[in-house]
C-alpha cells in the first residue's frame, strides 16, 4: 500500500483483553478488508513458551462471524514470539521478526503498532523497550494503551510523565473504548447538527441529566484487580466521564481532533469539586465472598456521584453519573430530563415530563419521551416516545465493534477518539479527592442485593437533586415481526 506494510504487535497475547478483544476487532477489520492480505502482519508476544500454532490455538475460539476462509487466512498472518516484558533480550527478537517481515515485503516505508494489552505495572519497562529496541526505521510507530492509567492524580501524572518521555503525544493513544461506541460517536453529529437541539441544550430548559451504566453480573474471576481500584475508577472516571464530556461541553471549533479534545478539556476544568452529600456508594452482597478480596473491603461496586457543571450553560444542572454491577439488568444510557412545563393545563392529569433518551447498549436507540393525548373518545394524556431504535431504521447495517474501529482509526493516525494527556489530567482532578476519601474509609458503601436497581439512597439522591421518574411508563424496544 501507499504507506507500506503494516505490523501490529499485541503485547500481552495470550491475556483475557487480547483474546477477547484485540485478537477478534484484527479479525473483523481484515475480514472487512481493512487490513490488506499482503501488506498486514501481526505479531503477538508474551512471557508463555507458546509456538505460532499454541498462539493461533488459543485464539482461534474469539474469532467469530466471518467465513472459515478468512479465518485461516487471517491466522496464517499471526506470528508469536516470547520474552519478558522488561529485558532487552525478547524485544530484540521482536525487532529481529518485525524487520524481517518488512524486508520480505518490499515497501519503501512501513508502520509499527504496538497495543499494549498488559497490566499497568509493566507499561513503563515496555515502552522503555519499544523505544530501546523496536522503533520503525521507515514509518511511524504508535502504541496504544488502556486504561488504568494510574489510580489518582500523582499517579497517573508520573505515568504520563514516564511515557511522555519515550514518545510524542501523537504517538501515544489512550483508548477509552466507550469513544468507540456508534452512539457515543453521534453525540457530535446529535447536538451541533440539529437546529431542534440547539435552544434546548442548557439550564433553561433542562432540568437534569444521568449518565447511568449497569451490569447484571458481579466481578466474576476478577475481584482481585477490581478491589483494588473499584467502579469509580473501573467505569466511571474514564467511560462516564467521556460520555459526560461529549454531553456537557460547547461546540468545537471545527471537527479536528485538538479541537474537539480542547472543549472536553474545558469543560472538564469547569466541574465543581465533588460533595459527599451528592454521593452514594454500594457494595453487593457476596462481593467480599471472593477469595482475592479482603474481608473488610471498602471498595464501591455501586456509585452514584452527582457532578455539577460551573459555567454558563449548565450552572444548576446536576449530571448524576451512575455505574454499578450485579444490578438487575444489564444497559448503559443518557438521560436528558427536560422542566416542566410552565403554567401546564393538563396539571390535574400528572403530565410526565419529556426527556431524551440515547440508549448507548443494548438495542441502540434513541427516543423521546412526549405527552400525547391518548387515542380514543376521552380527552386523556399519556406518555409516548418518538422512537429511532437502530435494528429497526438500519436492518442491514452491522455496527462495527467499538475496539474495531478504535484500531482503524489509530493506522490513520485519527486521534479525536483517544484521551489527550491534559485531558486524562483533568479527569483524575476531578475524582481524586473523592477517591482518597474513600480509600481512607472517610465514605462508606452501604450495602445491595445482587440482581437489584442498588442502594435505595442512589434513586432518593436522584430525586433530591431533581429527577422526577416518570411512574407507568417502560420504553419497549421494538422488534422486527
Ligand atoms: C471495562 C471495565 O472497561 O468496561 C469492565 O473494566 C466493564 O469492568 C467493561 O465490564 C464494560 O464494557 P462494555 O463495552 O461491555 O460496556
Amino acid at each position: 500500500s501507499e504507506q507500506g506494510c503494516l505490523s501490529v504487535i499485541v503485547l500481552g497475547a495470550s491475556g483475557d483483553l487480547a483474546k477477547k478483544k484485540t485478537f477478534p476487532a484484527l479479525f473483523h477489520l481484515f475480514a472487512q478488508g481493512f487490513l490488506q492480505s499482503g501488506d498486514v502482519h501481526i505479531f503477538g508476544y508474551a512471557r508463555s513458551n507458546l509456538s505460532d500454532d499454541g498462539l493461533r490455538e488459543r485464539i482461534h475460539g474469539y474469532l467469530k462471524g466471518a467465513s472459515e476462509e478468512h479465518l485461516s487466512e487471517f491466522l496464517q498472518h499471526i506470528k508469536y514470539v516470547s520474552g519478558s516484558y522488561d529485558s532487552g533480550e525478547g524485544f530484540e527478537k521482536l525487532n529481529k521478526e518485525i524487520s524481517e517481515y518488512e524486508m520480505s515485503n518490499k515497501s519503501e516505508s512501513s508502520r509499527r503498532l504496538f497495543y499494549l494489552a498488559l497490566p499497568p505495572s509493566v507499561y513503563p519497562s515496555v515502552c522503555k523497550m519499544i523505544r530501546t529496541y523496536c522503533m520503525n526505521p521507515s514509518g511511524w510507530t504508535r502504541v496504544i494503551v488502556e486504561k488504568p492509567f494510574g489510580k489518582d492524580l500523582d499517579s497517573a501524572e508520573e505515568l504520563s510523565a514516564q511515557l511522555g518521555e519515550l514518545f510524542d503525544e501523537n504517538q501515544l493513544y489512550r483508548i477509552d473504548h466507550y469513544l468507540g461506541k456508534e452512539l457515543v460517536q453521534n453525540l457530535l453529529v446529535l447536538r451541533f447538527a440539529n437546529r431542534l437541539f440547539l435552544p434546548l441544550w442548557n439550564r433553561d430548559n433542562v432540568d437534569n441529566i444521568q449518565i447511568v451504566f449497569r451490569e447484571d453480573f458481579g466481578t466474576d474471576g476478577r475481584g482481585g484487580y477490581f478491589d483494588q481500584y473499584g467502579i469509580i475508577r473501573d467505569i466511571i472516571q474514564n467511560h462516564l466521564l467521556q460520555v459526560f464530556c461529549l454531553v456537557a461541553m460547547e461546540k468545537p471549533v471545527s471537527l479536528k481532533p485538538e479541537h474537539i479534545r480542547d472543549e472536553k478539556v474545558k469543560v472538564l476544568q469547569s466541574v465543581n469539586p465533588i460533595k459527599h452529600d451528592e454521593v452514594v456508594l454500594g457494595q453487593y452482597e457476596g462481593y467480599k465472598d471472593d477469595p482475592t478480596v479482603p474481608d473488610d473491603s471498602n471498595t464501591p461496586t455501586f456509585a452514584s456521584v452527582v457532578l455539577r457543571v460551573h459555567n454558563e450553560r449548565w450552572e444548576g444542572v446536576p449530571f448524576i453519573l451512575k455505574a454499578g454491577k450485579a444490578l438487575s439488568s444489564r444497559k448503559a444510557e443518557i438521560r436528558v430530563q427536560f422542566k416542566d412545563v410552565p403554567g401546564d393545563i393538563f396539571k390535574s392529569k400528572k403530565q410526565g415530563r419529556n426527556e431524551f433518551v440515547i440508549r448507548l447498549q443494548p438495542s441502540e436507540a434513541m427516543y423521546m419521551k412526549l405527552t400525547v393525548k391518548k387515542p380514543g373518545l376521552e380527552m386523556a394524556t399519556e406518555q409516548s416516545e418518538l422512537d429511532l431504535s437502530y435494528g429497526m431504521r438500519y436492518q442491514n447495517v452491522k455496527i462495527p465493534e467499538a475496539y474495531e474501529r478504535l484500531i482503524l482509526d489509530t493506522i490513520r493516525g485519527d486521534q479525536q477518539h483517544f484521551v489527550r494527556r491534559d485531558e486524562l489530567k483533568a479527569a483524575w482532578q476531578i475524582f481524586t479527592p473523592l477517591l482518597h476519601d474513600i480509600d481512607a474509609g472517610n465514605l462508606k458503601a452501604v450495602p445491595y442485593q445482587p440482581g437489584s436497581r442498588g442502594p435505595k439512597e442512589a434513586d432518593e439522591l436522584s430525586e433530591r437533586v431533581g429527577y422526577v421518574q416518570t411512574h407507568g411508563y417502560i420504553w419497549i424496544p421494538p422488534t422486527l415481526a
